[in-house]
């Protein structure tokens, strides 16, 4: 469990190396983190120069702030995330929502890799996460657990309207001028690392997830205590085959990023250019 002394600490440490100011975090999943590399008078601090950040593990995660601007905002950017799977504890994944938050940031923007349950989803295609299941955080492992750090938010916090209802309508505006077909849906959060059995993925369905994933949840849980708000795009990477006959594996999972990552981009960089400063 990090102390608040050690996340201001981390929070210390980024500003040291950095002029800029962000107010809107964001968080790059699998195979998406090169929006990063856009983002213009950019300072980048890789995880291992900052104290208390584990460093992510998995192949395809780069793992650095990049801290700049972007369509006329000033961004903080992890290109590579830290996943429960890797053996952290929910609260050293979600820490660096936290570390946002001491740094004024007040609007989290996730995209994830994640497979599609719904039947109507393809390869490739967006979904703006309208709701969550968080499967972790319902049997209890979840970043809120233990003493409530009062100085964030409240110790029982409400998750309706985690994700943005007016962040989500700007996303729709903005895939729609741009010909994107951005789906909706409920994105439901799992531990992994393995890819789901089909009886777990035919359960998944019926209680009403269209895609599934191993992050995001626990992340949003944490930016919605400390009074932020999220807007959640996940990259469909695979359908998710409900019979067992074609198993996902980590190789689709990054090759379908190379066609998400253009449109994911565009979204993003449009909801940016029109967000209020
Ligand atoms: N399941 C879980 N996580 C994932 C998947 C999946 O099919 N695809 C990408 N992330």
């Amino acid at each position: 469990m990090l102390t608040t002394a050690q996340l201001q600490e981390i929070a210390g440490a980024i500003r040291a190396r950095t002029q800029h100011r962000p107010t809107i975090g964001l968080i790059l999943g699998s195979g998406l983190g090169s929006l990063a590399n856009e983002i213009s008078h950019a300072d980048v601090i890789p995880y291992t120069d900052l104290p208390h950040w584990p460093p992510s593990t998995v192949h395809g995660h780069s793992g650095q702030l990049v801290i700049g601007n972007l369509e006329g905002q000033v961004v903080l950017a992890m290109q590579g995330r830290i996943h429960f799977y890797e053996g952290y504890t929910m609260q050293q994944i979600t820490m660096p929502v936290r570390v946002m938050a001491l740094l004024g940031i007040s609007t989290l923007i996730v995209t994830n890799a994640a497979g599609g349950i719904n039947r109507a989803f393809e390869v490739g295609d967006p979904m703006l996460i309208v709701d969550h299941i968080n499967f972790l955080g319902m049997v209890g492992m979840n970043p809120l657990m233990g003493p409530n750090l009062d100085e964030f938010g409240p110790r029982f916090p409400a998750m309706a309207n985690a994700y943005d209802r007016d962040l989500g309508e700007l996303a729709r505006q903005v895939a729609q001028a741009n010909g994107i077909n951005l789906r909706e849906g409920v994105y439901c959060a799992l531990s992994g690392p393995f890819y789901e059995t089909p009886a777990e993925l035919r359960f998944l369905q019926v209680i009403g997830a269209d895609a599934v994933g191993m992050s995001t949840a626990p992340e949003v849980v944490v930016a919605r205590h400390n009074g932020m708000r999220s807007l959640g795009i996940s990259g469909i990477t695979n359908v998710c085959d409900l019979t067992g006959d074609s198993p996902a594996n980590h190789e689709e999972v990054i090759e379908a990023g190379k066609v998400l990552v253009p449109r994911l981009t565009k979204i993003l960089r449009g909801v940016l250019a029109q967000m209020p400063q």
